[in-house]
């Protein structure tokens, strides 16, 4: 039987790797898409959508379909996953592999606040500016909900959820975004404050570049921590060279 390989999903990072797999003869790759979005891109290799069911059913999972490697290429922010996936892998007893895209670091010119929570992040806003573009995603913005001074721009993929604050711009647009496009937004809204999370990545990385040139501050949400123990790769070759698969 060819190895079969489970991708934790919903990056551009583990398309790549699907991508990259797939092509490969004699193996077999599924990613894992939560389903959270209404048009995941283009996923190369077979494609499975929703929870497993928390650890426990991920273990299943990966027993009753002869998983022979697990790849947690899930978003930095998505917590719970990552911990089900450490706690599957080892009950499972299938190898595993975490690779998280390096987060973001200042560069000279940039004024970024950072904070450990979109909480944190709303109440360091009011003393920042009232018109904040908001990058954060479109779960979670009930942390600024009570935040009714201020104008907000909430850039997501899919619609955002309510509570909104009350004086809420919506902006649907996936990335990548451009250097050009980030200034003019930034400048046809008027931004004072940007708000985002740790991304990492260069697709959403433009909006950084063009708050520093503007002199805007920026609020940025760091990561929650890896689970105890686990350890991340950086990129897709790292992952592949985990795999076995380097050279090839
Ligand atoms: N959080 C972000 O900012 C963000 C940004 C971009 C993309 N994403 C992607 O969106 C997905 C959901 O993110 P989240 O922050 O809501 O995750 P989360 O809070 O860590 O996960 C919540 C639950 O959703 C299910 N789930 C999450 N990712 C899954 C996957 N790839 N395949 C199958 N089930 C999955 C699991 O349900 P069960 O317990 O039932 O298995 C998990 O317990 C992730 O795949 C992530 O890569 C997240």
């Amino acid at each position: 039987m060819p190895p079969h390989i489970l991708i934790l999903g919903g990056t551009a990072e583990a398309r790549h790797l699907a991508a990259d797999l797939a092509a490969r003869p004699g193996v077999r790759v599924t990613t894992s898409l939560a389903g959270r979005v209404t048009r995941p891109g283009v996923q190369a290799g077979e494609v499975r959508i929703g929870g497993f069911g928390g650890a426990e059913g991920l273990a299943d999972w990966l027993r009753t379909h002869d998983v022979d490697a697990l790849v947690d290429a899930t978003h930095p922010f998505a917590e719970s996953i990552t911990a089900n996936a450490a706690r599957a892998a080892t009950a499972a007893s299938v190898p595993a592999v975490v690779l998280r895209r390096p987060g973001w670091c200042p560069a000279p010119g940039d004024r970024w606040y950072d904070v450990a929570s979109l909480a944190a992040a709303a109440e360091a806003l009011p003393g920042l500016g009232r018109r904040v573009f908001l990058t954060t995603g479109r779960l979670g913005l009930a942390a600024f909900a009570h935040l009714t001074d201020l104008h907000f721009v909430v850039r997501s993929v899919d619609p955002p959820e309510a509570p909104l604050p009350p004086h809420t711009e919506v902006i649907l647009a996936r990335g990548p975004f451009t250097l050009a496009g980030e200034t003019e937004l930034l400048r046809a809204h008027a931004v004072d404050v940007l708000v985002t999370k740790d991304s990492g990545g260069d697709a959403t990385a433009a909006k950084l570049t063009a708050a520093r040139e503007l002199g805007l501050p920026v609020v940025v949400v760091r990561r929650p921590p890896l689970p105890a123990g686990v350890t991340a790769v950086p990129d897709v070759s790292a992952v592949l060279a985990r795999l076995g698969f380097d050279g090839f």
